[in-house]
């Protein structure tokens, strides 16, 4: 069947929906992104597709710093509400009830709900054609005891990690398989 092409996204869009924290020095404020990927191993680089009008971009682009959190489902809530509102209209954080802790080597900090946090430094935002690509580069990362199994994938199965399908529908994980 037809797809209409303002939906193509969602044919491919099942990574894991991330909470990317930043600060204006005063403010901290946290904003959902479901479009964010990894591009390079070494150096650990990320793009995140961020709109210019957020107050994230803005916070990113002037402190040069964010955190990519991870939710898993048990934060669904405040990732929807961080999807929601803007910090451009007051303290998002405190609306939403999300906690902060600081983080190891950027302003940024980390939020309680996530499970898992990559600070990041900034590398270069720049507006492709119209489209804004932010990328970033990890300065440090941790998970909480557990997400991560012995071969250090996270255990999907325990944390179960959000994947937008578009509107308000996520999936979570199912099976985890491999090949022979
Ligand atoms: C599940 C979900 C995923 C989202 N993914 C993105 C995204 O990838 N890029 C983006 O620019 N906005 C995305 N948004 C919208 C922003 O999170 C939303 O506009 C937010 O209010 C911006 O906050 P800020 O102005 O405080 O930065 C998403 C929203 C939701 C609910």
């Amino acid at each position: 069947v037809n797809v209409e092409l303002s939906h193509a996204y969602r044919l491919l869009n099942y990574g894991p929906t991330v909470l990317v924290s930043t600060t204006d020095g005063v403010q901290a404020n946290a904003c959902a992104v479901a479009w964010v990927t990894p591009v390079s191993r070494t150096p650990p680089r990320f793009v995140l597709a961020i709109d210019p009008g957020h107050k994230t971009y803005e916070n990113l682009v002037e402190s040069s710093e964010c955190v990519i959190n991870l939710p898993t489902v048990d934060a669904i809530e405040e990732v929807w509400i961080c999807g929601s509102l803007s910090g451009h209209d007051g303290d998002k954080l405190a609306a939403a009830g999300v906690g902060v802790i600081a983080s190891r080597r950027v302003e940024a900090p980390r939020l309680v709900c996530a499970v898992a946090w990559i600070e990041a430094v900034l590398v270069s935002a720049p507006v492709v054609d119209g489209t804004p690509l932010v990328l970033v580069e990890a300065v440090a990362a941790e998970a909480r005891a557990g997400v991560l199994d012995h071969q250090n994938h996270v255990d999907v199965a325990r944390f179960p990690t959000l994947h937008h399908l578009g509107g308000s529908r996520f999936a979570l994980p199912g099976r985890i398989v491999e090949p022979a």
